[in-house]
């Protein structure tokens, strides 16, 4: 294998997408390249991005699979099979996968979440609710992990975290960009690479 087959799932804006997509041009990311988008939401701005790079993209819904979690994964599963997909990232991506999905995939599924796991994750912290739970409970730094995705939500093995500092005029979406820029952006492209690099070796 000379670079290992990259497939990102989103569901909106990706700007976590740009910045893989722009590190496999400034060459951050050398050892895989992105084969395929999946979105779960079709108005995702996210797909705009993946086509203006010129990636194939998707779109797998949970409703055009009658609301059936495991039609859904299966739908997603044959996307992925059919590019040969080696590396999982989830960029964003707003729907929780089963056991059943991620059991196929061991250490093959990366996600970014915005905060230092194990603070502020889990079911129901995602996107603006989590700066939002860190303003509330007072916490005086927060952050970005990157970690690899198990059944447990949130739960899998942290590849890369970086902190950031919480200012005492932060809005949950002053932090949310700061955490993004500062954090998100950086360690999401040096751990794709780091695990793709693994992989190929
Ligand atoms: C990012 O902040 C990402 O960490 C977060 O949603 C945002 C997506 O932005 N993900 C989660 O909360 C997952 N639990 P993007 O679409 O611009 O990359």
């Amino acid at each position: 294998m000379i670079k290992a087959n990259i497939a990102v799932l989103v569901s909106g804006g990706g700007t976590n997408l740009q910045a893989l997509i722009d590190a496999t041009k400034s060459g951050i990311i050398k050892s895989g390249e992105i084969k395929l988008v999946i979105s779960n939401n079709a108005d995702a701005y996210a797909l705009t991005r993946a086509e203006n790079a010129g990636i194939d993209t998707a779109i797998i819904t949970k409703k055009d699979c009658g609301m059936d979690q495991n039609a859904f994964e299966t739908a997603i599963i044959d996307k992925l099979d059919e590019y040969n997909v080696d590396i999982i990232v989830l960029a964003g991506f707003m729907s929780i996968l089963s056991e059943n999905f991620t059991k196929r995939y061991p250490k093959r599924i990366i996600n970014v979440h915005p905060s230092l796991i194990p603070s502020f994750c889990g079911k129901g912290f995602y996107g603006l609710h989590v700066h939002e739970a860190a303003l509330k409970y007072g916490v005086k730094v927060t952050g970005a992990t990157v970690h690899f995705v198990n059944e447990i939500p949130d739960g899998g093995e942290i590849i890369m975290q970086k902190a950031v500092d919480i200012l005492d005029t932060d809005t949950p979406e002053t932090l949310q960009k700061r955490v993004m820029e500062t954090a998100e952006w950086k360690i999401l492209p040096r751990a794709v690479e780091k695990v793709c690099a693994e992989l190929i070796k």
